[in-house]
């Protein structure tokens, strides 16, 4: 089945998932051609959710050898998703080679793909995984913005409709988030399973927990010297949006100012109304039911 999605793009149900007409492909060629390695670290999430954050924090953190927190940082002069590419979107089948190098040792890459799409090597090797999701209401508003920069027709009511029946890029958002969230409890080393309220409000704590994770300890030297707030400056939502890569950049898609709207916690309230919230609300509740997950 297909769905109109915005402006002439479909997005096109595999699986129990509905995945956008280059994501689809992309998933597809990955499961056969990808081979992971136990030092790659790959970032996951439904859109909307933080990825953007995600992306500068860990970049930031996992190469802060090579690349020092300093003006020459290579986050003031690319956008995070340049850094850190999406899998599923920037793989060709030369690129997946295992012998070209310039692919397989980026180790650090992204992807919105449900956890039953991944590369069977993704689950099997050492490969880290860490999942960020963020509370429904607000990625269902940030969303609507994000569709209405990509040229989206739809108003607010038939997006949310379609929201709400599961219709967006990687959703439904609860399954996606369900299915990590299942694996994590399972296999705590293999998946850090975060959320965007929880980045928001204990910066300095999951800064230190991704690095304990990934293997990459900040030493006590380096927390003396200010490197956790160094990076949490950096990859600040005012710094990153104020940045002119950020501002007059443009992505595959989009202006890179697209990914950087208001970046707070509880935009719902501003554009949900009260039976909206109790329906997505309503529709949480009951796919989370007895499974310990609060979004
Ligand atoms: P809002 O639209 O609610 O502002 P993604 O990166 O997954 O596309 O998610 C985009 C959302 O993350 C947007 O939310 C955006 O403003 C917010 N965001 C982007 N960069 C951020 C940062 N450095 N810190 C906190 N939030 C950020």
């Amino acid at each position: 089945p297909k769905e109109r999605w915005y402006g002439s793009a479909y997005l096109y149900k595999y699986k129990g998932f509905w995945l956008g007409p280059n994501q689809l492909p992309g998933l597809i060629t990955l499961q056969s051609h990808f081979q992971a390695q136990d030092t790659d670290i790959l970032l996951i999430t439904t859109p909307k959710s933080g990825t953007t954050w995600l992306k500068a924090l860990m970049f930031a953190l996992a190469n802060r050898k090579e690349y020092p927190i300093n003006q020459n940082h290579p986050l003031l002069q690319q956008n995070p998703h340049a850094l850190v590419p999406f899998m599923e979107l920037s793989v060709s089948p030369e690129k997946l080679n295992p012998a070209d190098h310039s692919y397989r040792c980026r180790q650090l890459f992204s992807s919105h793909s449900p956890l039953r799409l991944l590369p069977e090597s993704v689950l099997s090797s050492g490969c880290k995984i860490v999942y960020l999701c963020r509370n429904i209401k607000d990625v269902c508003v940030s969303y609507w913005h994000f569709n209405k920069k990509l040229g989206t027709e739809t108003s607010f009511e038939e997006f949310f409709d379609m929201f709400c029946k599961g219709v967006s890029l990687s959703g439904p958002v609860w399954d996606h988030a369900l299915d990590y969230w299942k694996e994590s409890l399972e296999k705590p080393e293999k998946i850090l399973f975060l959320k965007y309220e929880g980045l928001k409000e204990k910066p300095g704590f999951h800064l230190k927990l991704l690095a304990e994770f990934i293997g990459c300890l900040i030493s006590p030297d380096e927390e003396r010297s200010g490197l956790v707030d160094e990076i949490l400056g950096l990859c600040s939502f005012d710094n990153l949006r104020n940045l002119d890569v950020n501002k007059y950049g443009r992505g595959r898609t989009t202006g890179n100012e697209a990914y950087f709207r208001k970046g707070e916690v509880g935009d719902w309230k501003n554009y949900l109304t009260e039976e909206m919230a109790e329906r997505l609300d309503q529709i949480t509740a009951q796919k989370f039911h007895g499974y310990g997950l609060n979004l």
